[in-house]
Order: structure tokens, then sequence, then C-alpha cells
């Protein structure tokens, strides 16, 4: 199983004192170093915590896969055209909200995401959608064009103290990856992923990638980044 450190919350801190510390390229460095298969930012139009500073830096020093995260927006896609990430991951994103909250709706939004889809692999950059694990945006996802999705993992986080709802949960998820199998998308997973949770999620057939940011940067700060990435590394692949 491949792992992606999203590092948006080293930003996050470095923003908390809007200084120089902690860089999130030196960050990326270290989980390059300890394993990770990718780094994953989000370039937010409000840019709370990466900047576009960040992301050229990590571009010439990332050499596992860079994938940005984004919204489907005029601004955004222009720079990631420039910047060319190894994968741009589209988005739903709303100004007040802590984090991303749910998948997008590829289903209503199919022509708008077919044509952003359509900018972003002109310049080579393949494209995933982040999603819910639902067929109906699975099978949208595959007519957009897109070459692999991303389920969101959140309702099974937070259901995972309930026995009967994560089992619904990780239900869905297993038949959701291989709807998405079987239309021939690469599938990804990833959002609230824990080192307490992540174990059953890891062992779902099929799934290739996840990608977990906020409780690998959270056990960063108290045990260090390089020990927080190979640990969830051990988890993800035992
Ligand atoms: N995948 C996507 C598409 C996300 O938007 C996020 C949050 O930035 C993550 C994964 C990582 O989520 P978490 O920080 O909860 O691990």
């Amino acid at each position: 199983m491949r792992l992606g450190v999203n590092i948006d919350h080293i930003a996050t801190v470095r923003e908390a004192r809007r200084t120089f510390e902690p860089d999130p390229v030196a960050g990326a460095v270290i989980c390059q170093l300890a394993g990770a298969d990718g780094i994953v930012v989000h370039l937010r139009e409000d840019r709370r915590h990466i900047k576009d500073r960040d992301l050229k830096i990590l571009r010439g020093v990332v050499k596992i896969k860079l994938n940005l995260e984004m919204a489907a927006t005029a601004e955004i896609i222009k720079i990631a055209r420039e910047v060319k990430p190894d994968q741009a991951t589209i988005v739903p994103e709303r100004r007040e909200e802590i984090t991303t909250e749910g998948g997008l709706d590829v289903v209503s939004g199919e022509e708008a995401l077919k044509a952003a889809t359509e900018e972003l692999k002109e310049s080579g950059i393949p494209v995933s959608l982040f999603i819910n694990t639902n067929p109906r945006q699975i099978e949208a996802a595959a007519r957009v064009g897109a070459s692999a999705v991303e389920l969101h993992t959140g309702e099974y986080a937070k259901h995972f103290n309930n026995v009967i709802q994560r089992e619904k949960e990780l239900e869905k998820l297993r038949k959701g990856v291989a709807v998405a199998k079987e239309l021939g998308l690469d599938v990804y997973a990833g959002h609230g992923l824990t080192y307490y949770n992540v174990g059953q999620i890891a062992s779902i057939p099929g799934l290739e990638e996840l990608n977990i940011g906020h409780t690998i940067i959270s056990r960063a700060v108290l045990v260090g980044l390089d020990r927080a990435v190979r640990e969830m590394l051990d988890l993800i692949n035992w």
C-alpha cells in the first residue's frame, strides 16, 4: 500500500505565526527519506497554509509523487499547469470549512469537471477526483476522464467506534473500490484516517494508496516526523 503524506499542517503551524518555520519543504524531504511514496499539498484559494512559494520549491525537491489537491478554479488550474505536479486531485473547497468536508458532486458538476480534467490532462497531469463512495459518483468520474478516484473515508472514521456502522462503511468502500476498478480507475482513499483506524482500510483489496495528513503531523509534533511516517508505513504494509 502506498502512502501519500499530506504536509499542509506543517504550513498551518508556520502560519500560526506567519513566519518561516516549520518549513513544509523540509518536512517533505524528511517524509521522502522516511520512505513515503508521495507528498500531498492543498493550495487553497485563501492560501491559509500552503503558499505558491511552497508548491514551486516542492516541485523541485520532491522526487516521489507530488500530488496537488486543488479546487477546479481557473486560477488554480493555471498554477497547476505551470508547476506540473505528478497528479492533481480535485476536491470541493469552501472558504469557511476547517478541512475538506465531503466529496465532489461529480454527477451535477460533470461538464465543468470534464473541462477542468481535460485542461490538466493537456498539460500531462493525471487527475484524481475526491468523491464519496457512491457508484453514481464513481461512474461519473470515469465519464469525466479521471484516471483515478480517491474515496472519502471520513464517514468510516467518524463511525469507527460503532462496530455496526463501521462495517457498513467498510462494505461501501469495498464495493466502491470494486466498481472503480471495473471501470479501469486507480483507487485511492483518505480523510480522517488515524494510526488507530487505518488497519481495516489498508486491507481493502484493490486499494492502492492512502493519503494521510493530520494524524501523521500530530504524531510528528511529539515523536518526530521521520518516526511518524515510518510507523504509518509499518501499519499499512504489515
Ligand atoms: N485526501 C484529501 C482529498 C483531503 O482533502 C485530505 C485533507 O486535506 C486528506 C486526504 C487528508 O486528510 P487527513 O488530514 O484527515 O488525514
